[in-house]
């Protein structure tokens, strides 16, 4: 069984919240995905291996603590997988971009790829890929094994809400992957949209609805 993480921060909890209000503009919904996005990242870097250095401040040596050299790929699903990409870029500005591009065929629910241009050197990198909504679990399923096939090892998957069925799916088709969720929900509709959710990440990111 994989490693599923539910945030319990309260900041994080406050902006799901708003998000998930059908009364939430696109614009407030873009600058909350953000935010969230950062936080979460916070969340997800916990376990970053640091190594210890001498910084020479202008009163002395510090033992000091920094970052141990490991790199990151951010590889966000396409669209709503973009909303984040920003936010998390913003707290690890180094880390290189890939896309993967899938959407769910509304009747069969089965993703269907349309891009992937992943980094160079993914397989040594640890891998971040962000989706907003992991409802049957399929979209991120698939973009696991995307970033795998291209050797990746090391990734974390971080979506704001969960479906059980989505969790019980990736953690089932790829037992390695963290699964780092802002919230459960309850269950999904016969349409494969998550109860209660927020509606379609996309269209509310991009104001397409
Ligand atoms: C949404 C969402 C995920 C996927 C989740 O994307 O952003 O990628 O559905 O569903 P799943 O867990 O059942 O696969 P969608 O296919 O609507 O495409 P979009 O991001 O282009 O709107
Ligand atoms: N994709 C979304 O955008 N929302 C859902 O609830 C499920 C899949």
């Amino acid at each position: 069984m994989a490693q599923v993480i539910i945030m319990d921060h309260p900041l994080i909890h406050h902006k799901i919240s708003i998000l998930r209000d059908v009364n939430t503009g696109n614009k407030q919904f873009r600058e909350l995905v953000d935010e969230i996005s950062m936080l979460m990242v916070y969340e997800a870097t916990r376990d970053l291996p640091l190594t210890e250095t001498d910084v020479q401040t202008p009163c002395g040596v510090a033992k000091a603590h920094v970052l141990d050299g490991k790199k990151l790929a951010l590889v966000p699903i396409l669209r709503a997988g973009l909303g984040m990409t920003n936010g998390i870029l913003s707290l690890i500005p180094a880390a290189k971009v890939g896309h993967i591009g899938l959407y769910r065929d509304h009747e069969t629910l089965e993703p269907h790829e349309y891009y992937c241009k992943l980094p160079e050197d993914i397989a040594n990198r640890l891998v971040i890929i962000p989706d907003p909504m992991l409802a049957t679990g399929g979209s991120a399923s698939a973009a696991v094994s995307f970033v795998k096939a291209r050797g990746a090892r090391n990734i974390k998957f971080i979506c704001l809400i969960a479906a059980p069925e989505g969790i019980e799916r990736l953690s089932h088709d790829h037992p390695d992957v963290s699964i780092y969720c802002g919230c459960v929900d309850e269950k999904l509709n016969e349409k494969g949209y998550i109860v209660p959710g927020l509606g379609d990440a996309g269209d509310r990111i991009f104001g397409t609805k």
